[in-house]
């Protein structure tokens, strides 16, 4: 397994990915949007190919300059269970660190408990916070992809 950074050309074969990983995708994850995406974070929107060059596992992560995120972790479910997911995180920690970034965060479902113990193994700690979240309208001067 190789990874690599994301190719917009590949996003079709990473949507049909996360929605057989079961992931909940939104209006943010359209070609447009993962195109602004990958212009913002270009080497730390990661996808994993197998041997055959199909791509088995994607994560997506970001850095704001204080705090990396990550977001939309998934791998193939014909391919997990085999370290491919760990492997993900670590590159995408690796090249966070490169960055000089100090502290990974990301959120979970709750409906999504069993991914707990995964990312537990990798060294991450719940913490008791509240999330909020807004949806807004970008404005029309906003810069928008292809
Ligand atoms: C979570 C996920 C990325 C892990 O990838 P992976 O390659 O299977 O993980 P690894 O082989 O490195 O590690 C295996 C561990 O991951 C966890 N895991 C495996 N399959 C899982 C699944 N379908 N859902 C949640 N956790 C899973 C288990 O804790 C497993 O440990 P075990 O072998 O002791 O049961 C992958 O299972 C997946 O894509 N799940 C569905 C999408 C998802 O929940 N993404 C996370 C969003 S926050």
């Amino acid at each position: 397994m190789q990874i690599h950074s994301f190719a917009l050309h590949q996003y079709e074969e990473v949507v049909d990915l996360w929605q057989r990983a079961g992931l909940q995708l939104s209006r943010s994850d359209t070609v447009e949007g993962l195109q602004q995406k990958l212009e913002r974070d270009p080497d730390l929107f990661l996808v994993a190919k197998s041997e055959s060059g199909k791509i088995v596992g994607v994560v997506m992560g970001s850095y704001d300059g204080r705090r990396g995120w990550v977001n939309h972790l998934a791998v193939d479910p014909d391919y997990q269970g085999q370290d491919l997911g760990s492997r993900l995180m670590q590159e995408l920690e690796t090249r966070l660190s490169t960055l000089g970034c100090e502290k990974i965060n990301l959120l979970i479902e709750p409906s999504n408990s069993r991914v707990q113990a995964f990312y537990g193994r990798l060294g991450f700690t719940a913490d008791e916070l509240i999330f909020m979240e807004k949806w807004i309208e970008p404005a029309k001067s906003a810069k928008k992809g292809v």
